[in-house]
C-alpha cells in the first residue's frame, strides 16, 4: 500500500468500524459539501436512505446543518431512521415521495437529491427537485433506467448527473483530498460521526459475509476483519 494512501484510524473507532468508515463517510462528505455545496437554507433528499452510506448522510445532515429528507422503500424503516434522528422519513412504497417532499419545504421542492437505486426511485428523486436543483445518481441498485420527462428537466432547468468517488479522488487536487479527509477525520473525533456495524467475520468465511451484506435488515456494515496472529 503507498503510504500516501494509509490514514491512522481514528482512537475512537475500532477497527471494525474504520473498515466501515471509508467508502462512505468520504463519500457523504464530497457529495453534500463538495459538489452540492450544500448549507444551512438547504433540503437533501435521499433515497435507500437506511443504507450505510445514508446513515452516514443522517449524521453529516445533523452536523452540517442542512434539512434532510429520507425516502426508504419498506415502511419498517421508518421508524428506525427516526430513532437515529431522522426529522423527515417518506415511505416510496405508499408515499407521493415528490408531493410530500413539496409540502416539506413550503411548496418549492429539495435543493438537491441524491440517488443509488435509478429505475422508478431514481425519477421520483428528480422529480422532488426545485427549479435549478440538482440530482446526483451514485449507483444503480435496481438495475433500470431512470425514466425521466424532459418537462420536468426543461421547464425546471434541472441538472442530473453522475458521481463516482473513484474518479473524483483522481481528479481532485491532493491537498483538496487531504482536506475532505481531515474533515471526516474531524467530524470522527467529535462523535458526529459513528459507522456502524452489524457483524464481522473472518477473511476465510467471506462468502458467508457477503451473503450476510446483501441481506435485508441490516443494522451496520459488514466487515471482514482477521485479528492479527497472536492477538
Ligand atoms: N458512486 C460512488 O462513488 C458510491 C460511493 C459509495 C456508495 N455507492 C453506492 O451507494 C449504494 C449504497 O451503498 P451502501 O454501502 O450504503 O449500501 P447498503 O448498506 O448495502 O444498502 C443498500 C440499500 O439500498 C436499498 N436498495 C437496494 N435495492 C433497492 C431497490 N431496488 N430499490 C430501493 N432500494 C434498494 C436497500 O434497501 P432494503 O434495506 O430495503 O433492502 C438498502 O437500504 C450502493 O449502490 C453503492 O454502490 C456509490
Amino acid at each position: 500500500m503507498p503510504a500516501a494512501l494509509v490514514v491512522p484510524t481514528p482512537a475512537r473507532l475500532s477497527d471494525a468500524q474504520a473498515g466501515a468508515l471509508w467508502v462512505n463517510y468520504l463519500s457523504v462528505w464530497v457529495m453534500a459539501v463538495e459538489v452540492l455545496k450544500l448549507g444551512a437554507g438547504d433540503t437533501l433528499l435521499q433515497t435507500a436512505a437506511g443504507s450505510q452510506l445514508g446513515r452516514a448522510m443522517i449524521e453529516l445532515a445533523r452536523a452540517r446543518g442542512f434539512g434532510l429528507i429520507n425516502v426508504v422503500r419498506r415502511r419498517e424503516q421508518v421508524d428506525e431512521l427516526r430513532a437515529l434522528g431522522a426529522a423527515h422519513v417518506l415511505c416510496s412504497a405508499d408515499e407521493d415521495v415528490p408531493g410530500r417532499a413539496r409540502e416539506l419545504t413550503g411548496g418549492r421542492g429539495v435543493t438537491a437529491a441524491i440517488d443509488p437505486v435509478g429505475g422508478r426511485t431514481g425519477a421520483l428523486a428528480i422529480a422532488s427537485l426545485k427549479n435549478d436543483g440538482t440530482a446526483l445518481l451514485f449507483g444503480a441498485l435496481a438495475r433500470e433506467p431512470v425514466p425521466v420527462d424532459p418537462g420536468l428537466l426543461l421547464f425546471r432547468e434541472l441538472t442530473v448527473r453522475g458521481f463516482w468517488l473513484t474518479r473524483w479522488l483522481g481528479k481532485t487536487p491532493p491537498e483538496r483530498v487531504r482536506a475532505a479527509v481531515g474533515s471526516v477525520l474531524g467530524l470522527v473525533e467529535s462523535g458526529d460521526f459513528t459507522p456502524a456495524v452489524d457483524r464481522t467475520y473472518p477473511l476465510a468465511e467471506v462468502a458467508a459475509a457477503a451473503r450476510h451484506a446483501e441481506a435485508p435488515g441490516r443494522r451496520g456494515a459488514v466487515v471482514l476483519l482477521d485479528e492479527p496472529a497472536g492477538g
